[in-house]
């Protein structure tokens, strides 16, 4: 949690972990997701929604080897299935945001995202700039953009979280997770992972980063 400018949005970005269930392919955590639209509702403060894939994604990028990028035309339908999977689950966020009255709109990163060798090298926000000004609240997954080296790269909601908080100057970013606070690594999977006590900019930055350039997050 950072604080650099107490008027700009709050970033929070719901990892897979927390809006699906991670144990079965496609299935949604609706309680939790509806729970969390009512808190963000009565916050009444400004939000930039990302959201991770978690079992609507993953496994398909898995099964179609697409964490390292184009290799041939048989990993094309797979690309596609995966951003199909992205947003089904993202009506299924929208829908229980609209339902607590917040004006949602979700924007796709590889509509306005470019990257190079899995890091994010260019973003056209202007339209999402102009609508946030409006009183929008734009919604963003993790998602596979055009890479101009790997030809199609899978980008997480961490390193679009990390982009979107410089780029709109964040008061917070909040990462929610199915973990209490922010480690190094997977404390799930490296014993070695160390709790990060005090979060910055760069160390968000960093982290996300590491994020970027693995798809065995959670
Ligand atoms: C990317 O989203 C999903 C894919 C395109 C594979 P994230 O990497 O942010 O998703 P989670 O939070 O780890 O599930």
């Amino acid at each position: 949690l950072i604080s650099t400018n107490e008027r700009g949005p709050t970033i929070l970005k719901l990892g897979g972990s927390v809006v699906t269930d991670k144990g079965e392919d496609f299935s949604p955590r609706l309680a939790l997701i509806e729970e969390i639209a009512a808190i963000i509702s009565r916050s009444g403060k400004r939000f930039i929604l990302v959201h991770g894939g978690g079992s609507f994604a993953h496994p398909i990028a898995a099964r179609y080897g697409l964490e390292k990028g184009y290799r041939d035309p048989s990993q094309l339908i797979g690309l596609a299935k995966t951003k199909q999977g992205l947003v089904r689950l993202q009506a299924l966020i929208l829908e229980a945001l609209i339902r607590e009255g917040i004006p949602a709109v979700a924007f796709m990163a590889s509509s306005f995202a470019r990257s190079e060798s899995g890091r994010i090298r260019s973003l056209f926000l202007e339209p999402m700039r102009s609508l946030f000004a409006i009183g929008v609240t734009p919604l963003v997954s993790g998602d596979i953009v055009a890479d101009s080296v790997l030809g199609f790269s899978v980008v997480s909601g961490d390193q679009l979280a990390s982009a979107l908080a410089i780029e709109f100057g964040a008061g917070k970013v909040i990462f929610g997770s199915d973990v209490n606070g922010v480690y190094t690594e997977d404390p799930k999977r490296d014993a070695k992972a160390q709790l990060i006590r005090t979060v910055d900019m760069s160390t968000i930055d960093g982290l996300a980063s590491t994020a970027g350039s693995s798809a065995q997050r959670t």
